[in-house]
């Protein structure tokens, strides 16, 4: 048993690193990046000065802001061979699975990225990811919809220009309207960070045998994709779509998440830090409540989510277990009043949470962490003689 005595199924108890990027409270609803806190960064920053702070430590300076902007923007080209592994996928492809593949093959394209030995190198490293990671979800998403593959306009925003390469309206003011560059801007806010989890701690592990940033990242794009992990965005809309099918009978639902027989879960529900309120899950549904309202949009999956979470919130079951909702339980609802098609909610998650994934990657590496090895307990056969295939 290489001397382990006790296993953690799903580490529910055990801490995999020291980190001085992101406080989480469970108990409490505190979440802060580099001791700010959630509310202020989503009332009063942007997503690329979160993302700067997240990944360097502090909040920008004007200079700095307006150089990460522009060095950004010029690593934004993405090679047009990257477009032949687009086409090759079938339309049905779900998008993580393009994502996740095309995030890996931009090694294939930037080699000199998995040498990470200065500060400097580091630096055009971040530019290069945070540049054409927007591309190529955008691409992601235009290959569902069977449209061309290009770019947008470098004279918008970071977020505004997401929306430009993923919608491309004739009307310039969908893309510009501000009402959904801000509602973008906040949720990827939002998604930035949220320490160990599992992604994070796939991104971790992986960049811990010194593979490359970009190898480490596909990797956390796949362990988002999991329902019960970045998933859930998606399975909580196709969920509340479906209660809304069969008549809108919350209550029919709420029994069968807790009928221990039936394997329906409460998509949108339970964290495992935090067992009280998740941060995130308030501003959402405040969010979602505003965008809706000033799209004009009258969502009844709105109404059916708000009255499964009234009723949670009152049930003995998930009061006990204190399953109240999570960050995936309203965005859907606001990718969805934006247009954003349900495969894409959780490409939407991964692009919020890529600054996230890049300083917890560059933490691991900065501070020289060992490659992550742990052990097990051994409950297989003793030694037994090797049986020729006549006496199987
Ligand atoms: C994210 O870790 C992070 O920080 C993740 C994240 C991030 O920002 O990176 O916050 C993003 O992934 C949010 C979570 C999204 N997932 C879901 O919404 C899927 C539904 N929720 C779950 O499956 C579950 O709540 C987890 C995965 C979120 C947490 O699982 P745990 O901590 O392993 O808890 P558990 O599965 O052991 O459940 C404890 C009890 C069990 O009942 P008992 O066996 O004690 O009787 O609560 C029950 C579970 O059956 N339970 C649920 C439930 N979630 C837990 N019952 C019904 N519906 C649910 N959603």
């Amino acid at each position: 048993t290489g001397g382990v005595t006790t296993i953690d199924p799903g580490f529910k108890n055990t801490g995999s690193c020291e980190s001085a990027i992101t406080f989480l409270d469970g108990e409490k609803g505190i979440l802060r990046y580099r001791g700010y806190s959630i509310e202020e960064l989503a009332e009063k920053a942007d997503f690329l000065e979160v993302a700067f702070l997240l990944i360097f430590g502090e909040l920008p300076t004007k200079e700095e802001l307006l150089k990460f902007e522009q060095d950004i923007k010029e690593q934004s080209v993405v090679d047009d061979d990257v477009k032949k592994i687009v086409d090759a996928f079938p339309k049905s492809a779900h998008p993580m699975g393009v994502l996740s593949s095309l995030t890996s093959a931009l090694t294939a394209f930037n080699p000199s990225s998995v040498n990470v030995d200065s500060e400097e190198d580091v630096y055009n490293t971040v530019c290069k990811i945070m540049g054409k990671f927007p591309v190529l979800v955008a691409w992601t998403m235009r290959k569902q919809k069977g449209l061309p593959l290009d770019y947008g306009d470098d004279s918008l925003g970071y977020v505004e220009n997401i929306l430009k390469m993923m919608f491309k309206k004739p009307n310039q003011e969908y893309t510009q309207n501000p009402i959904l560059v801000n509602a973008l801007d906040k949720l990827l806010i939002l998604h930035a960070d949220h320490e160990q989890n599992c992604s994070t701690s796939t991104v971790r592990i992986v960049g811990s045998s010194h593979a490359g940033l970009f190898a480490s990242l596909s990797s956390g794009i796949s362990a988002l994709w999991g329902p019960l992990h970045g998933g859930a965005n998606q399975a909580v809309l196709e969920m509340l779509e479906g209660i809304k099918e069969d008549g809108g009978d919350t209550k029919k639902y709420m029994a069968k998440a807790k009928d221990k027989q039936d394997p329906f879960r409460l998509m949108g529900f339970g964290h495992r830090v935090y067992k009280n309120f998740d941060p995130r899950a308030k501003i959402i549904k405040k969010a979602a409540d505003e965008v809706l309202a000033d799209l004009g949009i009258d969502d009844p999956v709105l109404d059916i989510a708000k009255g499964l979470a009234e009723e949670a919130l009152s049930d003995p079951y998930f009061v006990d277990r204190k399953l109240y909702p999570n960050v995936d339980f309203y965005s859907g609802i606001i990718y969805r009043g934006m247009g954003i098609p349900t495969e894409m909610f959780t490409v939407m998650f991964a692009l919020g949470r890529l600054p996230g994934w890049i300083a917890q990657w560059k933490e691991m590496r900065n501070r020289k962490e060992p490659i992550g090895r742990p052990r097990q307990i051994y409950i297989g056969e003793n030694l037994r003689p090797f049986k020729s295939i006549t006496e199987r």
